[in-house]
């Protein structure tokens, strides 16, 4: 028999907010089966919601969420007066974190990870997609890809992975990118593929990383296996990963805050999201602004995620990631929320979650709040009443 969900204000995502304000869901075999006013609801095992809000579960399209350590100390010397440029060449930045990573075993990434993990359910969140990419050696990458597996097997959330040896090059290959992407990177992503641990791979098209040449050999790789690409992109200078990405068919171009006009076009001509990542922009006290005005021009879908790690965002509140896209970016909240259920969905090729619809997976959340705009609004709590994940009412 179908569960119906009644008594609820509904923000479907389908146009806009897609808002229907005494509505009702039916849910059947861990799918959505109808949506729409309460009236016409179809007969079903009835549940009353009170006259809360239901959005569909949020999706956290980019996040780092397994990796050892933290790196305060570095937050403290970028306070000092040193870039995160100068942080990475000192040997300090994503290379730190490797040496935690290494370090760590299956069992300890995953208990590290596991509080991460948590808030961000707490938040209403179903999907997290978790990268690799501080292992830069075939073993501490697949045990990366291995811990985010465990973690969707330990409680109710979907885990995307994505394979991001592309991520900096490891000190003991330093001044040798080429080398490390030919003898690591690219063989641990064939053994990952192997396993069944990849779902997407990624790189870092950026000065202190990987140039558009080497991350397009990544691509290629990915391709020869049939995977899916994106890329983090004009995070800190243009060096045109977007419109690369683009041409490779990418699912999205990550952080953009110096992406132009032709960068702009060849995404929306290729379909490829834009993710917008405030909590990294905030933390490094960037000063340019993703241009999100073109984006809308262009018509490319925005998604916005957490970014989730120890040396850029160490954050996990989705809901705040979308207050900051809302008051240091401009993003509407409709924006926001759209970025992080409907086209955070899309970011990850996904067509199956993200609104609220017939024949999707019954991943919903359901909000102490009457309005969608609150979750953009508030910083702090966020006021979540339960999630339900595959028409479940005890998620
Ligand atoms: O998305 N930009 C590169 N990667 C991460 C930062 C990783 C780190 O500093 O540990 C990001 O911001
Ligand atoms: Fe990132």
């Amino acid at each position: 028999m179908a569960t119906i969900l009644t008594n609820a204000v509904l923000a479907t995502m389908a146009g806009g907010y897609g808002l229907i304000p005494r509505g009702a869901v039916a849910m059947e075999g861990g799918r959505i089966l109808w949506a729409g006013p309460e009236a016409e609801a179809p007969p079903g095992e009835r549940h009353d919601m009170g006259g809360r809000l239901i959005t569909p579960a949020l999706i956290d399209c980019h996040t780092h969420l397994v990796f050892g350590g933290q790196r305060a100390r570095e937050f403290e010397m970028r306070l000092n007066g040193a870039s995160y440029e100068e942080v990475a060449r000192a040997g300090g930045g994503i290379v730190s974190t490797v040496a935690a990573t290494r370090g760590a075993s299956e069992e300890a990434l995953v208990a590290q990870a596991l509080p991460r993990l948590d808030q961000m359910i707490a938040e209403g969140v179903g999907t997290v997609e978790v990268k690799s990419g501080y292992g830069l050696d075939v073993e501490t990458e697949l045990r990366m890809l291995r811990a985010a597996r465990r973690l969707g097997q330990m409680r109710d959330v979907r885990i995307i992975t994505t394979f991001l040896g592309a991520h900096a090059v490891p000190p003991e290959y330093k001044g040798r990118a080429g080398d490390y992407l030919a003898e690591q990177a690219i063989p641990a992503l064939r053994a990952a593929h192997a396993e069944g641990l990849v779902d997407a791979v990624d790189g870092f098209c950026e000065g202190i990383a990987f140039s558009p040449d080497q991350i397009a050999q990544v691509f290629a790789a990915a391709k020869a296996l049939g995977l899916p690409v994106k890329l983090h992109a004009e995070q800190l200078s243009n060096l045109g990963g977007a419109a690369l990405a683009a041409r490779h068919g990418a699912l999205s171009a990550d952080h953009l805050e110096w992406l132009d006009d032709d960068g702009a076009r060849a995404m929306a001509a290729a379909g490829t999201v834009a993710v917008i990542l405030p909590g990294a922009f905030y933390t490094l006290r960037e000063t340019r602004l993703p241009p999100i005005d073109l984006l809308r021009t262009h018509g490319v879908p925005m998604a916005v995620a957490t970014d989730c790690n120890p040396g850029t965002a160490p954050m996990t509140s989705l809901c705040l990631a979308m207050n900051m896209a809302c008051t240091l970016f401009r993003m509407t909240p409709q924006e926001a929320l759209a970025g992080a259920t409907a086209h955070a969905a899309h970011a990850l090729g996904l067509s199956d979650r993200g609104r609220i619809a017939p024949g999707l997976i019954a991943d919903l959340a359901v909000w102490e709040a009457g309005h969608p705009a609150e979750l953009a609004y508030r910083i702090g709590p966020t006021p979540l009443h339960r999630r339900i994940i595959g028409g479940r009412l005890d998620a």
